[in-house]
């Protein structure tokens, strides 16, 4: 596990990259992944992020070439993933999943706080204490 120092509201704190999965032996430097939508989606843009759904990520299998909608507002009942919950109009959900592909097909950790800086990947964010408080 590879370790990153970040800037948290005037305090470092220290994060053990989740990315060990897809990881070869031997790699040296592990990184978030990229969404390889990020440029073309405007959801991606969005400013609030949803309900805190849980206080880990949640490791999936993705392919290559497909496109994927990860869940931002908390609310799906097929977490990670989004199953068309924020288009109930009762429930008055702002936000839009994520729409995303990735780079290479193989195992991935994908954030399920909904709080992570790097959409739809975890980057380590649902560490800090009051997400792990959030969920029991
Ligand atoms: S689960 Fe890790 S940042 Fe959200």
């Amino acid at each position: 596990m590879s370790m990153i120092l970040r800037r948290n509201q005037g305090a470092f704190w220290l994060l053990k990259s989740c990315y060990s999965s897809s990881a070869k032996p031997g790699d040296s430097a592990k990184t978030i992944p990229k969404n390889l939508l990020e440029d073309k989606q405007t959801a991606v843009l969005q400013k609030e992020n949803g309900a805190i759904f849980d206080k880990r990520p949640f490791k999936i299998h993705l392919e290559k070439d497909k496109t994927y909608s990860w869940c931002l507002c908390g609310k799906s009942k097929s977490q990670p993933l989004c199953d068309g919950m924020h288009k109930n109009e009762f429930l008055k959900i702002k936000q839009r999943p994520i729409r995303f592909k990735v780079e290479k097909s193989g195992d991935y950790w994908l954030c399920n706080c909904k709080q992570t800086t790097h959409r739809p990947f975890c980057d380590g964010t649902h560490k800090q204490p009051h997400i792990q408080s959030a969920v029991k």
